[in-house]
């Protein structure tokens, strides 16, 4: 089965393919960071003129890459939320034009399942269920219950930032650039053996997070240094990469541990991070649990997670799907999905 997924719900333009449900053909990200970067943040309404004129370019890489063509197809899986509306229109109605012009069945993915089925790209062993999930993207930070696939419960979320806005805003305040997570971890790669202690919030109390006094307490560094030289700059990046991190994994350590489910899944683009990959390993053999995290060019926004998870909900489908009369859901639980074939919630 060759499926083609689509994801616009921010700044990268993807189109993936994926073969049987596992094997990446092609996935091809067309990334706008650099256009973002002088407004130090994306800007969805630049972000959804871009994604315009490079969604169909997409697509024909991915189908070049790939050595498919359009009739080698077997449907079409597209993120229909959550994510930026306007960007999201794009993809969306890019994925129905094609699957009416081609006559492929079309699936609405959702973004957060997609970054969860990045997992199974081009890994083995995959993840077994039950899990526990660790999101951790730029808009979500989320432990979640998977009990079998589509079958979620929340647990915990963020109160306020998502640990890759803070990241972001981080990185901004440090004047390092936009997107932050990778700049961060490359600053503190510089920073002294003591860099400053910077508050932890929320920690041992509940399985939610609160991620805005950090940035709050990154911000007065920055004021206490005015014109910080790189050394400095490193240590405070370094500071608060290993707090975010540091919560991170207490908070999915108790998870593993309040629930039973000895395996932790970690989905999303702070999922990339070195510091946080180091500290979960080293949890893991401690607790002795089983860790899994997606190969590093499928933790940020790409199309193959998406064909992936919609691959997953196809087979599972009954009847053929009807293309096209539903839109995009800016917001869009993960609690609120349904096991794939039965009484799938249509966005
Ligand atoms: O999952 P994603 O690609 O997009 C959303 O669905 O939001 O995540 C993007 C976020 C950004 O905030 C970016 O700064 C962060 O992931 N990120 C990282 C790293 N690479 C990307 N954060 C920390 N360390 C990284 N290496
Ligand atoms: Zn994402």
């Amino acid at each position: 089965m060759l499926i083609l997924g689509i994801d616009t719900s921010c700044d990268e333009t993807s189109a993936g393919i994926v073969e049987d449900g596992l094997r990446v053909k092609a996935n091809i990200i067309s990334s706008q960071a650099a256009v973002h970067a002088q407004y130090g943040g994306v800007v969805p309404e630049v972000a959804s003129r871009h994604h315009m004129e490079a969604m169909i370019p997409a697509v024909q890489a991915a189908l070049n890459e790939s050595g498919a063509t359009k009739e080698d197809l077997d449907a079409i899986a597209v993120t229909a939320g959550p994510g930026l509306a306007g960007c999201l229109l794009v993809g969306l109605n890019t994925a129905k034009s094609l699957s009416y012009a081609w006559d492929k069945p079309l699936i609405a993915v959702n973004h957060l399942e997609g970054h969860i089925y990045a997992n199974w790209l081009d890994r083995d062993p995959v993840p077994e269920m039950p899990a526990i999930i660790l999101i951790v993207s730029g808009a979500h930070t989320e432990l979640v219950l998977v009990r079998d696939h589509g079958d979620y419960e929340l647990l915990g979320s963020t109160r306020d930032d998502a640990a890759g806005e803070a990241f972001d805003k981080a990185a901004r305040l440090l004047g390092l650039g936009f997107p932050g997570g990778p700049l961060i971890q490359r600053k503190a790669t510089e920073a002294s053996a003591k860099p400053p202690r910077l508050p932890r919030a929320m920690l041992g109390s509940s399985l939610d997070f609160s991620f805005s006094g950090l940035k709050t307490a990154v911000s007065l560094l920055v004021r206490e240094h005015p014109g910080a030289d790189d050394a400095t700059r490193a240590d405070i990046a370094a500071a608060f990469q290993e707090a975010v991190v540091d919560v991170l994994s207490a908070k999915s350590v108790a998870a593993v541990r309040e629930s039973g489910i000895a395996r932790l899944v970690i989905a999303g683009g702070v999922g990339a991070n070195q510091r946080l990959r180091e500290r979960l390993g080293e949890a893991a053999r401690r607790h002795g649990f089983r860790l899994h995290y997606p190969e590093l060019e499928y933790c940020t926004d790409n199309g193959a997670m998406i064909a992936l998870a919609g691959a997953l909900r196809l087979q599972a489908r009954r009847g053929s799907p009807a293309p096209g009369g539903f839109t995009v859901r800016p917001r869009w639980d993960l609690a609120s999905l349904r096991p794939p074939g039965k009484l799938e919630e249509r966005p």
